[in-house]
């Protein structure tokens, strides 16, 4: 079983696609084990996207992480870093695939609704950083034997 770290981003929250993005994954079969809505602050946004500091985009990057509230997930299940980066679409919302939510509703390469952790390492660092333990809630699904 892997967990993943998903943010549904300000543009998101402001676009009132909470609960669309929230759905596609349920219906997929993840389990949802953290869920909190989050004013992320400068500190907290420099962190989860350290990698691209000095990058061109970094600043704006910042800026539009903090802008509003972003949702934080986590989810649960089998292959859930991959399925999860499948379920978003690539980076570019106009290059994203239909199906997916960067394909069905971003057009922008920034503003691009969710972030997905890129693979269990980083997803255990990016869980840590938004989520104390004790916010995290595992469970046994009761469609267990159905899902996988
Ligand atoms: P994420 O980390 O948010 O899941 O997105 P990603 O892996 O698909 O893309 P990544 O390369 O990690 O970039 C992180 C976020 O930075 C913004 N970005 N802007 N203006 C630009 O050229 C540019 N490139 C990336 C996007 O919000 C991207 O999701
Ligand atoms: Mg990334």
């Amino acid at each position: 079983m892997q967990r993943t770290l998903i943010l549904l981003k300000p543009d998101a929250v402001q676009r009132r696609l909470v609960g669309d993005i929230i759905g596609r994954f349920e219906r997929k079969g993840l389990r949802l084990v953290g869920l909190k809505l989050v004013a992320a602050t400068r500190e907290l946004a420099e962190k989860h996207y350290a990698v691209h500091k000095g990058k061109p985009f970094y600043e704006s990057l910042l800026s539009f992480l903090t802008s509003g509230p972003t949702v934080a997930l986590v989810w649960e299940g089998r292959e859930a870093v991959t399925v999860g980066r499948n379920l978003m679409g690539v980076t570019d919302g106009a290059k994203a695939p239909p199906g997916t939510v960067r394909g069905d509703y971003a057009l922008s390469v920034q503003n691009n609704l969710v972030h997905g952790s890129d693979s269990a390492e980083n997803a255990a660092i990016e869980i840590a950083l938004w989520f104390k333990t004790e916010e995290l809630v595992s469970f046994t699904a009761t469609d267990a034997n159905w899902i996988g």
